[in-house]
């Protein structure tokens, strides 16, 4: 397909309005993406003709709803490369499939003393989970340390590996600092100790294609928002194996196949971690959301995200007083930074005001900004329906900010 801007941000209607009579310049995607009118129309749609419970009704409505919420689940399961549609699991989100692996992984294979690796680049939804899981069952969590452009310090893993060590659980892309983290590789020390790995995607799903056959991790999540599609919509991929040994995560509805006050009968898979009533509207919405995507093309995005990431970088380090954290050597397109004697909140309201959005703080990764000992930063994250103009923009209004604040 042929990336033509202007035509794709009529596709957004979120994208055509005015902050403060001041054009809407959206650069807080890392945080939640724009929805293109498709997926805002599958859910008007879902609402206003399908409506019904799935997997439940013999009737006409919800024969229609089943149909297409499993049709999410096969396209998902291509879209990932999936062996076969079992291996999905739709979630409230990344932060639910992650505590979903941590519970029920946890409840079947952790131990007292076994030991749980994760990253210092984490998202707090990758961390937190974790600690709950350590602290009931008394187990040990290590943490691989990051460099000081911002990368995984995947040289320390083997030293961190023991026989006890049970899962390794890391991101992808870091939302804080843009880092594509080498999990191929990390993958691969793991797998040659025998250890799963869980890659929390969420940063990499709007980005990267993902393959989890030839990525070969045990577990990959990701959000459905972050990838256009509406909030509350998330996606557990898991290898077969895993998810028929784990138990569910949750009781309830639809997760069973026979029930008695002695005894019950879970479901098979996917269903066995489906309990209760799914956000089908919004499940199915992400079948559009990805058909979008995938007809936009990854190739086009990567192109236009880069010449983006690039063009503000080099214009950010034009100001002296501007330091930019996080260098990796491969990263999104997300900037970190932060302005001499400037707090990062400052910063964000004043932008705020010139009708940017931009996300400021610790981002839900504190250790990382302890690890740079900083209490936040400004952070900039492009999706490709962002332009130069919206750069030009942001340029113009940080320097408005430098005269406000200095
Ligand atoms: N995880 C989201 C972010 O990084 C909310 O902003």
């Amino acid at each position: 397909m042929e990336f033509d801007i202007k035509a794709i941000r009529k596709d957004f209607p979120a994208l055509n309005q005015n902050v403060y009579n001041k054009p809407l310049v959206y650069l807080d995607n890392a945080a939640t993406t724009q929805k293109p009118q498709c997926v805002i129309d599958a859910i008007t749609n879902y609402y206003s003709k399908q409506n019904s419970n799935i997997h439940r009704g013999t009737h006409y409505l919800s024969q229609q709803s089943t149909y297409a919420y499993e049709e999410t689940r096969k396209n998902v399961a291509l879209f990932l490369n999936a062996d076969n549609e079992k291996e999905i699991i739709f979630t409230k989100g990344c932060t639910d499939s992650i505590n979903l692996v941590a519970s029920s992984f946890g409840k079947k294979f952790i131990k007292k003393g076994d030991e749980i690796i994760i990253s210092a680049l984490e998202h707090h939804s990758n961390i937190v989970p974790w600690q709950i899981l350590r602290d009931d069952k008394n187990a040990v969590l290590k943490v691989i340390p990051i460099t000081n452009n911002g990368e995984i310090d995947i040289y320390k893993l083997n030293d961190l590996i023991t026989p006890a060590t049970k899962i390794i659980a890391i991101n992808h892309v870091s939302n804080s600092l843009g880092t594509i983290n080498d999990i191929k590789k990390i993958i691969k020390i793991a797998h040659s100790y025998n250890i799963p790995v869980l890659i929390d995607g969420a940063q990499a799903i709007p980005h990267i294609p993902v393959n989890v056959k030839e990525l070969d991790c045990d577990f990959y999540c990701f959000s459905g928002h972050k990838i256009y599609a509406p909030m509350g919509v998330g996606v557990l991929y898991a290898k077969e194996k895993w998810l028929e040994e784990m138990p569910p995560y949750q009781g309830g509805g639809e997760m069973i196949k026979n029930v008695t006050f002695d005894k019950t009968i879970y479901n098979e898979l996917p269903f066995k971690f489906e309990a209760g009533t799914p956000n089908a509207g919004g499940v199915i919405a992400l079948n559009e959301a990805l058909k979008y995507v995938l007809n936009i093309g990854y190739d086009n995005i990567a192109k236009q995200e880069n010449i983006l990431l690039k063009t503000a970088t080099e214009k950010l380090l034009q100001h002296d007083d501007i330091k930019i954290i996080g260098t990796p050597s491969l990263k999104t397109s997300i900037i970190s930074f932060v302005i001499n004697k400037m707090h990062h909140y400052d910063v964000g309201v004043i932008l705020d005001h010139y009708g940017i959005a931009v996300r400021t703080g610790h981002h839900c990764t504190q250790p990382v900004m302890d690890y740079y000992n900083l209490p936040g930063t400004v952070r900039i994250s492009f999706a490709f329906y962002n332009t130069l103009e919206e750069i030009d923009i942001l340029m113009f209004a940080i320097d408005k900010v430098k005269q406000m604040l200095s």
